[in-house]
């Protein structure tokens, strides 16, 4: 558990898919802690109970819902717009949304949707978000897992239909580390920093949408090593409040400390991932400026 019992009054969090699940929890114990929360969710309905929920039980009215489809770049780009607009900084990022199904349709952008979700939307929206990100010092946390480990990143096949969902998956939480590892390079002479955390394993709903055999082996496992999801919101809270979360930066960390990475994170495939993944969001370079040391500049 994250011991420190520092305050975030005045600081400004944004939680993907905070409307359920792991982000819930992460939304509702920073709000606690005083910040200002943005629920970045899909679904207006549900998004709009979890923020009731939350203000009612930590008595901070500051929690705001706003539409957020990861599975729509339009989306990402409307949400990104928004925020620019309305706030004047922003502390932390969350990208916690995530799927574990979808492996074999494509979105309108022309991405795998499983792999947009979890990689290629929230690659976008951490680009078009940086020049708030940048404004102050900031941190930028990335919802990997565990399994990344098990996951391979071949960039000629990563846009390509596949039968395997949660192979599909194991690849996208690899991406999330390579991504992490990769801005935290091209970062480096800034205030911003970046880590990926593995939140543990909890029964959510992320399982719903599996075939049987998979949603059976998940369960398998969540009652051997479930845990709460407050336990899983922890190591979120730990590097959103300690000194540690603002100083170390493309890192992997678990249960508030931090792992060593996938041996199939190095500096060649992380880069050339993220220039295909600029490709496949046509990212503009707009909010870019400034983001790059010149060594990495795009
Ligand atoms: N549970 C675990 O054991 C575990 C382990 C390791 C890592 N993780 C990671 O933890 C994160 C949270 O997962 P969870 O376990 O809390 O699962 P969850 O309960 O299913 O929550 C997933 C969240 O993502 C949102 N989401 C899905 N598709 C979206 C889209 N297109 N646009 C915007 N939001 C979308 C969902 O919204 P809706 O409610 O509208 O569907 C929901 O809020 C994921 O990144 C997952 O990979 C989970």
């Amino acid at each position: 558990m994250c011991t420190s019992n520092a305050v975030m009054t005045g600081k400004v969090v944004i939680v993907t898919g905070a409307n359920t699940g792991i982000g819930f929890e992460i939304a509702k114990s920073l709000a606690k802690r005083g910040a200002k929360v943005i629920l970045a969710c899909r679904n207006e309905e549900t998004a709009c109970i979890a923020r009731d929920k939350i203000i009612a039980q930590t008595n901070n009215s500051a929690v705001i819902f706003k539409p957020l489809d990861l599975a729509s770049l339009k989306s990402v780009r409307a949400f990104c717009q928004d925020i620019i607009e309305t706030e004047d900084k922003l502390d932390i990022l969350v990208n916690n949304a995530g799927i574990a199904s979808s492996s074999n349709t494509y979105t309108e952008d022309g991405i795998i949707e499983l792999m947009q979700v979890n990689h290629f939307a929230p690659f976008l929206l951490t680009l078009l978000l940086m020049p708030l990100l940048k404004k102050q010092p900031s941190r930028i946390l990335n919802t990997s897992s565990i399994l990344h480990y098990l996951g391979a990143v071949d960039l000629v096949n990563l846009n390509k239909k596949s039968c395997n969902d949660v192979k599909c998956y194991m690849n996208s939480k690899l991406c999330n580390v390579l991504f992490t590892a990769e801005l935290a390079r091209r970062l480096r002479e800034t205030e911003v920093v970046v880590n990926a955390i593995h939140p543990g394993i909890v029964n959510t709903g992320i399982s719903n949408n599996l075939n049987v055999l998979y949603a059976t082996f998940f369960k398998i496992w969540c009652w051997f090593c479930q845990r709460s999801v407050l336990e899983a919101a922890q190591t979120f809270i730990h590097l959103s409040v300690t000194d540690e979360g603002a100083s170390v930066s493309g890192k992997y960390f678990v249960d508030c400390s931090e792992r060593f990475m996938s041996w199939n994170v190095n500096e060649k495939v992380g880069r050339e991932l993220f220039d295909l993944s600029i490709k496949m969001v046509k990212y503009d370079g707009v909010g870019l400026s400034g983001l790059c040391s010149d060594k990495f500049a795009i």
